[in-house]
């Protein structure tokens, strides 16, 4: 039962607020009826503004300063949007079920709220927040894309030339290859680890199809001396992200398609360096101009070469990897870029999340 919204006393606000929040001790407190005001008052707005700040003057002393300041702001933005939209208790209770379905469909082998985030671009927008350098020098550092859904920790490690495709002959077999190297100095990094992941040509990724062997199309490939890497996978295949659930039913809504454009996922990191998360995709594939959940970037997009001569593969894929150590990611990141964020980035890159 949701409780009543009850604020704390003034002067126990007073002692703990901010500058901003004081000033607005001034204002009329009157949880959302309309009656705070003089009869003589102008209306100026059909809804009581004051409601928003009360809400947020409920925040009590213990809160970090940075949740403080986040789900202020997000009040403000939710308040205001309700308000711009007259959203009506029907619309909002839709919503609400939206966000249950989501957390009933979910499992260890399926997000379904962070697919919702994925297709109104949430996840892209902080991708680009978090990690975009304030440089806009050509020798820029490889450019980050989503994690996605399907990442799983504890990838095989597996030896340089290896596949990573099990079982899937008619696949369009690749050679990909390049090198790991420090975005200034061109220099080649040792000990890089490459962890990648992609779909089967059927668009699954092997969690999602119990035909698939345990981690296929998964490998961890570490670099030598040379910063080189090389390892056989597929050219991969447009696919549609899950769409039996309540993402799907909001693309539908919206009158969108799920499909998302052949890509190759990577987490690459090194010692002394700051991991990234990204993807490469096909520059060919019909759906590269309109992914489902926005995630292409112009320098992420790769062209595969026929390869000649290699019975192990029709394709060769070159790409090489420009990583920044930690104090050069430093010196170039946009303001806004926090050590939380930094640490975050951490937890996922040595195995704390996933499925
Ligand atoms: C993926 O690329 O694996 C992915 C990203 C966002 C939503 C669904 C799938
Ligand atoms: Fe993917």
């Amino acid at each position: 039962m949701q409780q009543p919204l009850i604020l704390a006393p003034e002067k126990k606000r007073s002692q703990t607020n901010t500058s901003d929040e004081k000033t607005d001790q001034t204002q009329s407190h009157t949880n959302g009826i309309s009656g705070g005001k003089s009869a003589t008052t102008p209306q100026t707005h059909r809804f009581d503004l004051d409601f928003t700040q009360s809400v947020i003057n409920a925040t009590g002393p213990k809160a970090s300063s940075r949740m403080r300041k986040v789900m202020a702001s997000l009040i403000r933005h939710v308040h205001d949007f309700a308000r711009e939209n007259e959203v009506t208790v029907e619309e909002w209770m839709a919503g609400v079920e939206m966000i249950n379905e989501a957390g009933r469909m979910s499992t260890d082998k399926r997000n379904e709220g962070q697919l919702l985030s994925d297709i109104i671009g949430l996840e892209s927008l902080v991708d680009e927040i978090t990690y975009k350098l304030a440089t806009d020098a050509t020798d820029a550092p490889t450019s980050t894309a989503i994690l996605g859904p399907f990442w799983r920790a504890n990838a095989p490690a597996r030896k340089m030339g290896e596949s990573i495709v099990h079982n899937i002959p008619d696949g369009d077999h690749t050679f990909m290859h390049g090198t790991v190297m420090d975005y200034l100095t061109g220099e080649p990094i040792e000990a890089a680890e490459l962890d990648v992941w992609h779909t089967a040509p059927n668009g699954l990724y092997e969690q999602q199809d119990e035909n698939q062997v345990d981690f296929n199309l998964r490998g961890r490939f570490t670099t030598g001396k040379d910063g080189r890497y090389n390892f056989y996978c597929l050219r991969p295949t447009s696919y549609p992200i899950p769409y039996d659930g309540p993402a799907g039913k909001l693309l539908q809504l919206l009158d969108r398609h799920p499909m998302r454009p052949a890509h190759i996922h990577f987490i690459v990191s090194a010692p002394k360096y700051k991991p990234i998360i990204t993807q490469i995709f096909d520059r060919r594939d019909k759906h590269i101009t309109d992914d489902a959940v926005f995630a292409v970037k112009e320098s992420l997009m790769v062209d595969f070469l026929r390869r000649e001569s290699d019975p192990k593969a029709d394709f060769e894929l070159p790409y090489d990897f420009r990583l920044a150590t930690f104090e050069d990611a430093k010196k170039n990141s946009l303001a806004g870029t926090t050590e939380e964020s930094a640490s975050f980035g951490a937890d996922v890159v040595h195995g704390s999340g996933g499925h």
